[in-house]
């Protein structure tokens, strides 16, 4: 998937001036962490894409067998800097305390600053409980909380260092409501918002703020993998992706800008803190 870029760094408005501001993006090779990336190098930030190459499990890579997001955050880079934006690719498993603690020293050292940290990963799987095997639980909640708690531990300092910054973790309409076949994902997604707030009281007075953002059904890698799950004997894959809208009240699916623009307003607004604010056409409205 890819984004149209401009050409120049825009104006501040909603979504903030980020100008010369250290951006990190974990997950930032694919999907909607791209589109947080590119927008705020568009704003003229300058972006660190940390992503993963493989992972350990056929779904945490959505059985594709040629994904590699290390090698697509380098392409996000690649193409940004060509652009004249400032942008580089690390490698990094927001799920390995080593691999963490190695991109924030990395961060450090090219850059000796950080503003705002996006927490932008996921994997997903499906499966009843009744069916579901421990490992399999285990590897979806670690795989979407892990990295929330250990991405944010070793960037508080950087953050706090220069008087404050901000923390977006990515929960999602399944941290709202429950969806059936997703118990261990919606435990980690609800999990990702008690963090986002608890972690909020913890450090609103060393100046970071933290929050999440929860987006509905967005066609990325992740639905790709879905949509061979949800699609039912008889129906093809456009028709269950139809299906799915019918879930939406707006009717509309929601696309990686459209939670970029939040996640630039969420680094920017200064009073805004322990929020978990949705992206969904409201799917998750009381
Ligand atoms: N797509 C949707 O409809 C949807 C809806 C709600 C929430 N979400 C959440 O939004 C976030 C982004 O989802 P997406 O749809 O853009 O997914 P995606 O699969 O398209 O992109 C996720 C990126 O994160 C990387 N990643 C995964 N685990 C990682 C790890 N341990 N360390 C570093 N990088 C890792 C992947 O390699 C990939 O490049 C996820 O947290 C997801 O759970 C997605």
């Amino acid at each position: 998937m890819s984004t149209q870029l401009d050409s120049g760094p825009q104006a501040a408005g909603p979504q903030g001036d980020h100008h010369g501001k250290v951006v990190l993006v974990v997950g930032g090779g694919r999907g909607m962490g791209r589109a947080v990336a590119e927008a705020f190098a568009r704003r003229g930030a300058r972006v660190v894409i940390a992503d993963v190459d493989r992972l350990a499990s056929a779904y945490n890579q959505y059985r594709s067998t040629d994904t590699g997001g290390f090698a697509a955050a380098t392409e996000v880079a690649k193409e940004l800097t060509e652009q004249g934006f400032e942008a580089t690719a690390v490698a990094a498993n927001a799920s390995d305390e080593n691999s963490v603690r190695a991109l924030i020293s990395t961060v450090d050292d090219l850059h000796g600053r950080l503003d705002t940290v996006v927490n932008a990963f996921g994997v997903t799987h499906v499966g009843s409980v009744e069916k579901m095997e421990l490992a399999e639980f285990t590897k979806v909640v670690e795989g979407n909380l892990n990295g929330v708690f250990l991405v944010s531990k070793y960037a508080l300092e950087l953050l706090r260092a220069d008087g404050g910054g901000s923390i977006v973790n990515f929960s999602s309409v399944s941290g709202r409501s429950g969806f059936v076949k997703m118990a261990h994902y919606c435990a980690a997604k609800f999990g990702v918002i008690g963090f986002t707030a608890a972690l909020a009281q913890e450090e609103a007075r060393n100046g970071v703020r933290v929050n999440a953002v929860c987006p509905g059904i967005i066609r990325t890698t992740m639905w790709d993998y879905l949509l061979e799950e949800f699609t039912r004997p008889g129906e093809t894959k456009e028709e269950c992706w139809e299906r799915m809208r019918t879930m939406i009240p707006q009717r509309q699916f929601q696309q990686p800008e459209d939670v970029a623009d939040l996640v630039l307003y969420l680094a920017s607004a200064r009073q805004v803190t322990g929020q978990a604010v949705s992206v969904d056409g409201g799917m998750s409205a009381p």
